[in-house]
């Protein structure tokens, strides 16, 4: 059997109960959809039915013995994430319902504040929908530009082109996602971060693809607001995080009113509470928090240096399996330390979906399409990709399981 040096993933699949189903054909799941969403394991599982069990209760207000247990819970996994980050002070975590919120708050309460007509947003190529379509809502809002960083071969960015970009006196925030969903490049966050402060412009990171896979510390890339997703780290749907450094957060207005946001209400007028529930309105996904410390706890104990190292393991085993396919064409970087372990491809002419399908017989789930990520179809010139994406739980075994269904898909179009 081939094993990863780092994580043992025989033990690992143990965990997670999904991984032991068979698929229709008596199939094993072969999971290879991981950067749209990740298996959870049982530890998660439990906490949630734990706290459905032994102490469900709203949070914040009530003083009975299951209200603070609840409250307890759930604010001991702000101050997890704080940590995981590496933020200052757990006040600079929000939680929201997912990554696309976190952004969509930016946003609304942030960059509506902040621009104007002649002002502007600067984006990448390589970003998510989620990464889009809010800077297009609120720049069409204002009248302000959206102006977008060409990529290069392999998803790069011009690091030159960057600083003349930043250069510009009306631009107002930069919004840039460190890890491609698509061709899972990652991008030099910290040096870009670095030439926007030098010219006083804020920036926001897209982490939904980053923070699951490798260490992230918001102090040392010194970006002014990070958004991540708990379901795309063992966690549960329905989690999102806003990290923001305080002093922006003091100044901006909340997000959506009522209860839990407020100091006091009168009939014509409302202060606001402290932070962070001044942007965390009525009750929150109180079940799904806990799940997500626990999915916290899960991969802190495997650790994320060993995450990554598997990961690049598994990602370079896959792009060599892979390459040796005639007609394939792989998208994204070819060196394993300049991505993550997202693989997008297409096969001869065979269409995605179709792809998908055959695989699908072999039990593989692996997406297919545009993956939320038009405006990079486009620049790849391309209608939809394949799309791989690996997690602790995949083995080597499973890359060699792709390859034979890949060769088989060969066979039934006639490449
Ligand atoms: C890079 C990136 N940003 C944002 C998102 C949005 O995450 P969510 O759907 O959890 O809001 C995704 C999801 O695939 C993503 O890959």
């Amino acid at each position: 059997m081939l094993q990863s040096t780092t994580i043992d993933v025989e033990k690992i699949r143990e965990d997670f109960p999904i991984l032991q189903r068979r698929l229709k054909g008596g199939h094993k799941l072969i999971y290879l959809d991981n950067a749209a969403t990740t298996q959870k394991p049982r530890a998660v599982i439990d906490s949630i039915s734990n706290y459905y069990m032994n102490y469900n209760s709203n949070i914040h207000r009530a003083v009975h013995q299951l209200a603070e247990e609840a409250t307890f819970a759930y604010e001991e996994v702000r101050r997890k994430v704080a940590k995981l980050i590496n933020a200052k002070s757990a006040d600079e975590i929000i939680f929201t319902r997912n990554a696309t919120e976190s952004i969509n708050l930016v946003a609304k309460c942030w960059a509506r504040q902040h621009l104007s007509k002649r002002n502007s947003v600067l984006i990448t190529e390589i970003e998510h929908h989620s990464n889009i379509v809010p800077w297009q809502l609120v720049t069409g809002e204002v009248g302000a530009s959206l102006d977008y960083l060409n990529i290069g071969e392999e998803g790069r960015i011009d690091i030159e082109d960057f600083s003349q970009k930043v250069n510009d006196p009306d631009l107002k925030l930069v919004s840039i996602s460190q890890m491609s969903n698509v061709l899972g490049t990652i991008l030099p966050v910290k040096k870009m971060t670095k030439l926007a402060h030098e010219k006083n412009v804020p920036m926001m990171i897209d982490a939904a693809q980053s923070v699951p896979h490798m260490k992230v510390d918001v102090q040392d890339l010194d970006c002014d607001f990070m958004a991540f997703s708990a379901h795309k780290m063992l966690g549960p749907t329905g989690v999102g995080i806003l990290y923001a450094k305080r002093e922006i957060l003091e100044e901006m207005p909340p997000f959506i009113g009522g209860g839990d946001m407020i100091k006091e209400v009168h009939k014509q007028t409302t202060s606001f509470n402290d932070l962070p529930y001044k942007f965390e309105a009525g009750t929150p996904n109180i079940a799904d928090v806990i799940g997500f410390g626990a999915a916290i706890d899960y991969l802190n104990t495997l650790g994320f240096e060993n995450i990554r190292e598997h990961e690049m393991q598994i990602t370079e085993y896959a792009l060599e399996r892979m390459n040796e396919l005639q007609g394939i064409t792989i998208y994204g970087p070819k060196v394993t330390k300049e991505r993550g372990a997202v693989i997008s491809f297409n096969l001869g002419d065979i269409h995605p979906h179709d792809l998908a399908t055959i695989l699908n017989d072999f039990g593989i789930a692996m997406r297919s399409g545009h993956h939320c990520a038009q405006v990079l179809m486009e620049r790849l010139d391309v209608s939809a990709t394949s799309r791989v994406s690996f997690y602790v739980y995949n083995s080597k075994d499973e890359v060699n399981i792709l390859i034979d269904a890949l060769q088989s898909a060969r066979r039934l179009f006639g490449l």
